[in-house]
């Protein structure tokens, strides 16, 4: 974040929010970018390098602070959100992001124990963060939350059938809690990424030998997205922009998902 580009007015300005997974990829960028545009953030995270955001907003002017948490954990995500609270008294929006990348192979061959940990931590982790953040938000009547979905969340993914299947469960957690809450002033939206350079696309490259740059060749924009790029359409479904948004499922591909 440069000195200077901080606007003096924002929507976000003064708001308070919740980004899970905040130490790496597109969870440091809506980090960053939340600051940018005013926002107190908490950037939780299951290890340190939620720190390192937190370190790296305040060094440029912006306000946050760090809490590890794990969201498939409940007691912690319940004290991660009551830490919300404590130190900025309020959550205006969450951005539910923390995220994992199973071993890659055919659902046969799945292990339970890796079964087991892409559920836990990328739909039970969301379903919790939800479950905490909504008791804050609805008794408020206002609030706005985003989940990070995927691609593999709205369409099948040969090889990562665990990672699809809590993926698309994330679509459809994000669908009923809209419902549920539209009501009661509270918005609910998923995004739904493609291929971006973040630590775990590093690991599907580096660890799982995946040919991602060709996977991202053959969808129309033809490339890897940045994490900056992500973390704009969550900025903007989070934000008072999207006042009139609830339940929606924003891709954000490079058209990954119009031409499969
Ligand atoms: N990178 C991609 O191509 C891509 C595409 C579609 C969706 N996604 C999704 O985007 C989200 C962010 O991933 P990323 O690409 O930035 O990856 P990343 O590995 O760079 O960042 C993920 C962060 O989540 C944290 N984390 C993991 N498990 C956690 C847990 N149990 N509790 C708290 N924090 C935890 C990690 O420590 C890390 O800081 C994930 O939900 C991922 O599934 C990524």
């Amino acid at each position: 974040m440069a000195k200077g580009l901080v606007p003096s007015w924002s929507e976000t300005q003064g708001q308070v929010v919740l980004i899970t997974g905040a130490g790496s990829g597109i969870g440091r960028a809506a980090a960053e970018l939340f600051a940018e545009r005013g926002a107190l953030v908490v950037a939780a995270d299951r290890s340190e390098s939620g720190a390192e955001t937190a370190e790296k907003i305040r060094a440029a002017g912006g306000t946050a602070c760090f809490v590890r948490a794990d969201v498939s954990v409940e007691t912690e995500v319940e004290a991660m959100v009551a830490i919300t609270l404590d130190r900025y008294g309020a959550l205006d929006a969450a951005f539910n992001n923390a995220g994992v990348a199973p071993p890659v192979g055919p659902l046969e061959t799945i292990g339970a124990a890796d079964w087991e940990r892409a559920l836990a931590v990328n739909l039970r982790g969301v379903w919790l963060c939800m479950k905490y953040e909504l008791a804050v938000m609805v008794p408020r009547r206002a609030g706005s939350i985003v989940n990070t979905s995927s691609v593999a969340g709205v369409a099948g993914c040969p090889g990562s059938a665990g990672y699809a299947a809590a993926k698309h469960g994330v679509v459809g957690l994000t669908r009923s809690a809209a419902a549920e809450h539209g009501r009661h002033g509270v918005r609910v939206n998923a995004i739904a990424p493609g291929l971006t350079e973040t630590g775990m696309l590093r690991h599907l490259r580096d660890i799982e030998h995946l040919d991602v740059a060709g996977a991202a060749a053959g969808t129309p924009l033809g490339r890897i997205a940045e994490p900056r790029e992500i973390a704009e359409a969550a900025y903007w479904l989070a934000s008072p922009r999207a006042s009139f948004v609830t339940g929606h499922v924003l891709s954000v591909d490079g058209g990954e998902t119009a031409a499969p």
